[in-house]
């Protein structure tokens, strides 16, 4: 346990790709928790590629994280000491805690306390924010039918990793894209997808059309950009496409402009494309936790874990995980779990 609040401050806003030098390394004071605040010790922290559009001096579903203040981040943690009615010292929560050792929450700020015996790694992947956006992106927009055609990219991530799994669950085919030959076959031969296709040593437009002969119905979109275009080209009247997330244009300066054929095809095929937020399913919690709860205990859902050891290493891992070095949920080890 450190002594100090250790802390990533975000020192600039990128140009272009992402750097570690866009961040600054401090050590402060650990903070004193005020009345109704609650002080919470960091656990796990969460890498995501959305982390990079929050450097953006742009609105998102959050506002921009200002220069100077702590990079933002979702974290499991442990309360320290509490003045709010509704958290006690040992209490394990979640929230924005940023990319430091320890947060103060206000009366303001949204925390979930988890029930004790949490299987806190589990509630940082298959059942937290990457589980419930392959699940209801999957099944709420993409709502797919037993004999169809899935395709999903970054397919050996986080999230795509589990939208190809519960698409199998639900009786599809599934074709997952992919970065590396390692990805595509571990996605093939331990998840059970149908088919890979590795989008960087392969012509996608090409292979999509060999690996899905009856036309894609539902193409759950992690990318945007290239595959996305190759995508829309194979889709099937009446087709779905999930736009989950656009991770090919989040790091660059100069992101692609729209894909061809837009919006003729969508009238053309009738096809139907939808953008969500996972927290749009915050009150349905309960549902999907207990279909990924079971799944994952009948051996039927996997997920892997790409932890890596130490805070200080927090910019080094959200570069790579922009860049495809992770399989998996990708996360940071803050401090031991209690
Ligand atoms: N809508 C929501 O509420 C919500 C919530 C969570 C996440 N998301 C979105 O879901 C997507 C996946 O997030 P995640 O947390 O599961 O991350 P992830 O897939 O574990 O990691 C990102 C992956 O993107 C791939 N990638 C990077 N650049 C690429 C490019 N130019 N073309 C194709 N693939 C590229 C890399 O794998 P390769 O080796 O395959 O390139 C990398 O591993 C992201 O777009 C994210 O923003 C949305």
């Amino acid at each position: 346990m450190t002594l100090m609040n250790r802390q990533y401050v975000l020192a600039r806003r990128p140009t272009g790709a992402l750097q570690e030098s866009d961040f600054t390394w401090q050590e402060a004071a650990i903070p004193e928790p005020g009345p109704g605040e609650a002080l919470v010790r960091s656990i796990y922290l969460s890498l995501d590629p959305a982390n990079r559009g929050w450097v953006n001096d742009v609105p998102t579903y959050r506002p921009p994280v200002g220069l100077g203040e702590p990079m933002a981040g979702f974290v499991i943690g442990q309360v320290v000491a509490s003045n709010r009615e509704d958290l006690a010292a040992g209490d394990l929560v979640e929230g924005d805690g940023g990319w430091q050792d320890y947060a103060v929450y206000g009366a303001d700020d949204d925390v979930v306390k988890l029930p004790p015996g949490e299987d806190l790694i589990a509630r940082m992947s298959v059942r937290g924010v990457t589980g419930l956006t392959a699940y209801w992106g999957l099944l709420d927009i993409g709502q797919p039918r037993t004999g169809e055609t899935v395709v999903v990219s970054a397919a050996a991530g986080a999230v795509g990793s589990i939208v190809g799994q519960i698409a199998k669950i639900k009786g599809c085919r599934v074709v997952g894209l992919a970065g590396s030959d390692e990805k595509c076959q571990w996605i093939v031969d331990d998840l059970g997808f149908d088919a890979a296709i590795n989008y960087k040593t392969e012509n996608v437009l090409k292979v999509l059309g060999q690996h899905c002969p009856d036309g894609i119905d539902i193409y759950f979109d992690n990318t945007g950009g290239d595959i996305l275009q190759a995508a829309l080209f194979r889709m099937n009247q009446g087709g779905r496409i999930v736009c989950c997330g656009v991770v090919s244009q989040y790091d660059t300066a100069t992101p692609l402009p729209g894909p061809h054929g837009m919006p003729g095809l969508l009238v053309v095929r009738r096809l139907r494309m939808e953008g969500f937020i996972v927290m749009d399913y915050d009150d349905r919690r309960a549902e999907a936790d207990a279909d990924l709860t079971a799944w994952v205990a009948e051996g039927r859902l996997k997920y892997k874990i790409d932890m890596i050891e130490g805070l200080e290493n927090a910019p080094r891992g959200l570069i790579g995980l922009l860049h495809g070095e992770n399989t998996g949920k990708r996360m940071i080890r803050v401090s031991e779990e209690p």
